[in-house]
């Protein structure tokens, strides 16, 4: 890709070498309080780094709890950090004021029935972000940038007087895709986009955030459940659990050479077409739940489920190692086991 230098207003579309985005032993803690009324601290994020190239997909996978959607919400900083920082295109925008930065950073949430206002129309919608950000001149100008980013996501102009109600989950989710492109984003944090839609609607979505991405030169972060949504669509991926990043590696790396038990685990979760294989392949059942995040297990997070488990396993929390260019794992015998 043909890179020049950055600018410092982030205004500027010019490209950079450097990562769009990244997040350094990011940290947040929310204050909650237990069953016995007493003020904890729950470590939904506990000392997260990576980051995304522009034009990249990072897809971020983990069971329901493990702080994807914290992460996601924190690097936007529409929750406030802990600990640790944001940068965009190299500017630490950890406490920086952000309505400058909301016109590049945007957010598609999973729940498509709850993330739309009942009481707007899809104009008022897609038209709010356009105003916030004065981005139409006059009353036509913005009925016409409406126009064009319902037809680009799939509706149309006829839709624009429409309410949510009116509209299924799928046609809904592209409202809010809509939303979230109306300020012509460079990145966009993708938060299971799909997984409150059926099945046969889910592919229909998954193609068009890709063309989305390749016509508009998008970077994504793409939180799933599991790991054949982000499969397909992600570059690298990353694997949470309790709060933490167990390992990260391109998708096909990942996919050929898991090295942490929590994410063979994942994969061999998958069904896979041919039942002959399906039938040889062995399959890892993960015990017991995932541990409360009020009071995880001593050293690996993970400790508490693995079949690998040795007495360091319980008394220190492995580092994210690099194994292989590109390759980070956090597990204390990572290429051993
Ligand atoms: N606003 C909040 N206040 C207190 N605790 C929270 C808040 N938001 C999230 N949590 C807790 O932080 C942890 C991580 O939650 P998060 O929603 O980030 O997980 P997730 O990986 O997105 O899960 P899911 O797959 O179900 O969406 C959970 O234990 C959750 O209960
Ligand atoms: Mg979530």
């Amino acid at each position: 890709m043909n890179k020049v230098k950055a600018n410092s207003s982030p205004d500027s579309i010019i490209k950079t070498n450097e990562p769009l985005i990244e997040i350094k032993s990011l940290k947040k803690y929310f204050d909650v309080t237990d069953r016995g009324k007493k003020h904890r601290k729950l470590k939904a994020v506990d000392g997260v780094s990576f980051h995304i190239n522009e034009g990249e997909t990072l897809g971020l996978v983990g069971e329901s709890g493990c702080g994807k959607t914290t992460v996601g919400r924190t690097m936007l900083r529409l929750y406030e950090p802990t600990e640790g920082s944001v940068l965009y295109r190299g500017q630490d925008i950890t406490t920086a004021k952000m309505l400058p930065y909301r016109r590049k950073l945007q957010y598609i949430f999973q729940d498509p029935y709850a993330s739309l206002n009942p009481r707007l129309t899809v104009s008022d919608i897609v038209g709010e972000p356009i105003d916030i950000h004065k981005l139409a001149a006059n009353k036509k100008e913005r009925a016409d940038k409406i126009a064009r980013l319902l037809e680009l996501v799939g509706l149309s102009s006829e839709h624009a007087n429409r309410y949510p109600h009116e509209f299924s989950g799928g046609q809904r989710q592209r409202i809010g895709i809509a939303r979230a492109l109306a300020v012509e984003p460079e990145f966009i944090v993708c938060d299971e986009p799909v997984s409150a839609l059926d099945v046969s609607i889910q592919a229909q979505i998954l193609n068009m955030l890709e063309e989305l991405q390749k016509e508009m030169g998008l970077t994504y972060l793409f939180i799933a459940h599991d790991l054949a949504v982000v499969k397909h669509i992600s570059d690298r991926i990353g694997v949470m659990y309790l709060g933490r990043l167990v390992e990260l590696n391109d998708s096909e790396g990942l996919h050929k050479n898991p090295q942490h038990p929590y994410t063979r685990a994942l994969l061999s979760a998958i069904p896979i077409p041919d039942p002959e294989v399906n039938r040889q392949r062995k399959r890892i059942i993960l015990e017991g739940d995932v541990p409360n995040p009020l009071n995880p297990p001593p050293g690996c997070p993970f400790s508490s489920r693995c079949s690998y488990k040795k007495d360091i396993c319980t008394q220190q929390v492995p580092e994210l190692r690099e194994t292989e260019p590109g390759h980070f794992v956090s597990c204390h015998f990572a290429g051993q086991i």
